[in-house]
């Protein structure tokens, strides 16, 4: 079970569940269709390339998010009681929950899950020094976990904070599954904002996932260098290549790591095979329509209360609260 930690440090916690992250990863490469874990990429150096694909000039979510973000703050600030808890799934650098933190009454804490140890250490420095009276009670983990908050903290107020289209990364019904016990885990009377993107012309999308740059190519293969480094296993980077393709079927974009060649690598003990273009599935990113999203939270027990999308219908915001 993940506790948020109020003693230890987020390093200190860092190998927690580590066992079953590697379980999970020697299951996906033996299955017929090879996968491994999308919150596998989010080690120092990829928490890091992903930062840098945000910065990418094809990447629009995370511009989009937070113009959104700044022109809606002040609305969310003030549906929010003084002595509320901010929680935040997946919070990576925490650059966008400035924008919250900057506009909201005062908090009496931020909770920021994420299973980056060095994104959460970077973040909270950074946030610390920014806002010195805030509360901060990070925990280095995974967010489909079991979430808990110190029993101090229970009676507050709870703002959920779920953005960058995270939820993107779950097929609907586990997406459904995951806002439903985020409901019950907030509690009662919480409200939940979540950032969600757009089915959009597919040409934009497959852009955002194949920048020229190459950034989100590294960030995609970071994964094999990171288990070379972790699990000694014997992969050679060169040999594989970044694929990212829109199933339009599926609304989803699909990351693969592709086999240029027949080869064989070694991972844990076992050999694993692969023939020349055969794909590892590396990542899913769900895109929805704003009333596909409505339906998929009013099935999980939420009533979308706001809305927010751009000019251009690229990115939503919702807020989601009790009925
Ligand atoms: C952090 C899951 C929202 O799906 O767009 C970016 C991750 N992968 N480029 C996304 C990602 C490739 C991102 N999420």
């Amino acid at each position: 079970m993940t506790r948020i930690a109020t003693q230890r440090t987020p390093a200190a916690l860092e190998t927690s569940g580590a066992a079953a992250v590697r379980r999970d990863i020697v299951a996906g490469l033996t299955r017929a269709q090879k996968s491994l874990p999308c919150s596998y990429f989010y080690d120092a150096r990829g928490s890091a390339l992903f930062e840098e694909i945000c910065l990418q000039p094809e990447y629009y979510p995370t511009r989009v998010e937070t113009a959104i973000l700044v022109a809606h703050a002040p609305e969310i600030a003030a549906r929010t009681a003084p002595g509320s808890i901010l929680v935040e799934l997946g919070s990576g650098s925490s650059r966008k929950t400035e924008l919250l933190l900057e506009a909201l009454p005062a908090l009496a804490a931020y909770a920021p899950i994420d299973v980056s140890a060095s994104a959460l250490d970077e973040a909270c420095t950074r946030l610390a020094a920014r806002f010195p009276a805030l509360r901060l009670l990070p925990t280095v983990g995974d967010f489909t976990d079991p979430l808990a908050l110190p029993a101090a903290l229970a009676k507050r107020p709870r703002l959920g904070f779920f953005p960058g289209s995270t939820i993107g990364n779950f097929a609907p019904d586990e997406a459904c599954a995951l806002l439903g016990s985020l409901a019950r885990t907030l509690g009662a009377g919480s409200r939940l904002v979540v950032g969600v993107d757009l089915v959009k012309d597919p040409g934009h999308l497959v852009a955002a996932y194949n920048d020229a740059a190459g950034v989100t190519a590294l960030f995609n293969l970071n994964l094999l260098v990171r288990l070379n480094r972790e699990m000694g296993a014997t992969f050679e980077v060169a040999r594989f290549a970044h694929s990212a393709v829109y199933n339009e079927h599926e609304q989803r974009i699909e990351m693969y790591l592709v086999s240029l060649d027949d080869q064989s690598v070694e991972i844990t003990g076992r050999d694993i095979r692969f023939a020349k273009g055969e794909r590892i599935h590396t990542e899913n990113s769900y895109k929805y329509t704003v009333a596909q999203f409505q339906a998929l939270a009013s099935r999980a027990g939420w009533h979308g209360h706001q809305v927010w999308t751009d000019p251009d219908n690229l990115f939503s915001v919702h807020e989601l609260g009790p009925a």
